[in-house]
């Protein structure tokens, strides 16, 4: 099969979050299960690899065309392909300047949709999937549905759309329209407009030939609307189309056995060497050593969805109970300043970061003995998955893949993790608590660390389902295009 990826971040040229680490992962897996992968991203500023492969790509966007060189590199058997448009993508921040979104994110990522048709087209063969990632390249299936409607090149080309988060959904002003070709008479605004704007991710969900998610639970959990984000209608009417594939994660890059960022490699027989990345750990961030004192870290976005609004309640109490805390992150200014007050509070026991490392955060997963992920809610969720297999043991809310992956400790010794259901500060120091007593029995907390490192979430088995669903979708024939 060939398919093409088409997302905003791409591990390792382009990373805020998961989404680039599935980007990095899924298609290399693709790749070595024979089929013909190739990846287009923009070529963002720092973006130094590859070699011109196209001097000028002409790309129709709005009223104007654009020329854009592309730009090509194979990075894990993988073709990648950069759409190099420096007015557009040479400036810091992917998508924020500061705090700010950039004011012609809409233009952008629609550039980016289009250009990665248009090259497409430059090969003898079109791609069987178009598989498009949240809302950045959402449009390209509404676009095959109408500038390229009667475009024979895409004949037999089918789209799939996952959602790795359904909040971020590329709301613009309905002058927006115009600039990024949909001004187009076939389109209604039913199909691509929600109170009274623009919107990317929905014409993604009204116009792709499949959808789906980043794990089960979360395709359900969007349905609804306390998580749909307000698109649950739409998605309720496309429910038949919709499936929840869990990602994995790549252990190539995420394992404590040949980790090159830890102070020192270690596996589930040989746990001395996570004792050694604590220290460190605890040295890096400035904090006495105690081995007594159970280390919970935290790497993440620092957003609302992350579920820091639990922690001005519970971490003072958890801390005082005996938890120290390390944090590294980035995003709203106010949590932020949560953190650094809780560090003042707690000089000796919290230690915060707040910045983008990568290097660093392979140092938490591997130092830290419990990793914290409260959130409101998770579409995945990679952080536990990564912890798991450093035997760093997971506090997670049950909501969407942290659920999924994550089973409560019971006395009897089964379970991976620590788990709460409902959004309340309450349930999730009474996690902690009981985190604390397992952790003051070493034995116990040593077979709790080799539940978590026995599991297995690589690739593997989401590459397979993904194979299915690419099928299942060539499958359809024509019937799926009007
Ligand atoms: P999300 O995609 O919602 O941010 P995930 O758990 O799926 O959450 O993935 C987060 C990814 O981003 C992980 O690879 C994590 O290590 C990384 N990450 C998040 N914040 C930082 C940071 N401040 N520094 C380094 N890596 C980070
Ligand atoms: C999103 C989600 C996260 C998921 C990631 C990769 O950023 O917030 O839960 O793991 O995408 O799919």
């Amino acid at each position: 099969m060939r398919i093409l990826f088409v997302a905003s971040e791409v591990v390792p040229w382009a990373k805020t979050g998961g989404l680039g680490d599935v980007l990095g992962a899924l298609p290399k897996r693709l790749r070595q299960l024979g089929q013909q992968v190739s990846v287009v991203l923009p070529r963002y500023r720092g973006i130094e690899a590859g070699r011109r492969r196209i001097a000028s790509l002409t790309v129709p966007l709005g009223d104007r065309l654009r020329f854009c060189p592309v730009y090509e590199a194979t990075c894990r058997q993988v073709r990648c392909f950069f759409i190099d448009y420096p007015p557009y993508y040479d400036r810091d921040g992917l998508y924020l300047a500061g705090q700010r979104e950039h004011p012609d994110n809409a233009e952008r990522f629609a550039l980016l949709s289009l250009a990665a048709l248009e090259l497409a087209k430059r090969s003898a063969t079109a791609p069987d999937v178009i598989h498009c990632h949240d809302w950045h390249t959402s449009l390209i299936p509404a676009y095959l549905k109408t500038i390229y409607a009667s475009d024979p090149f895409f004949g037999c080309t089918r789209t799939l759309l996952t959602i790795h988060n359904l909040a971020y959904q590329g709301r613009f002003p309905r002058s927006t329209l115009r600039k990024v070709s949909l001004s187009n008479p076939r389109l209604n605004p039913g199909e691509i407009e929600l109170s009274g704007k623009l919107n990317f991710l929905k014409a993604g969900l009204v116009f792709a030939d499949k959808i789906n998610t980043v794990s089960k639970k979360y395709s359900r959990e969007i349905l609804t609307p306390e998580y749909g984000a307000g698109l649950d209608g739409v998605l309720r009417t496309r429910a038949g189309e919709l499936t929840g594939i869990l990602n994995g994660a790549d252990y190539d890059q995420w394992d404590p056995a040949t980790d090159p960022h830890l102070a020192c490699n270690y596996s589930v027989h040989s746990l001395e060497g996570k004792q050694a990345c604590k220290r460190d750990l605890l040295a890096t961030y400035g904090l006495p050593r105690d081995d007594r004192r159970p280390l919970v870290g935290i790497v993440s976005r620092l957003t609302g969805q992350k579920g820091f609004d639990l922690l001005p309640h519970a971490a003072p109490k958890f801390i005082a109970e005996g938890f120290s805390l390390v944090v590294l992150g980035t995003g709203e200014e106010r949590y932020a300043r949560f953190f650094r007050g809780l560090q003042r509070k707690f000089p000796n026991y919290v230690s915060v970061k707040i910045m983008y490392h990568d290097a660093l955060a392979h140092k938490v997963e591997a130092g830290a003995d419990l990793f914290l992920m409260p959130s409101r809610y998770e579409p995945c969720g990679l952080n536990q998955i990564y912890s798991l297999k450093y035997g760093t043991v997971p506090v997670v809310r049950a909501t969407g893949g942290l659920d999924d992956t994550i089973e409560d400790y019971r006395e009897d010794g089964s379970g991976n993790g620590f788990k709460f259901s409902n959004y309340d500060s309450g349930e999730l120091l009474q996690a902690m608590r009981r985190a604390l007593q397992v952790y003051r029995s070493p034995q116990r907390w040593r077979d709790l660390a080799g539940n978590c490192m026995g599991m297995d979430f690589s690739w593997e088995a989401a590459a397979r389902s993904y194979l299915e669903l690419y099928r299942s979708l060539i499958a359809t024939g024509d019937q799926g295009r009007q």
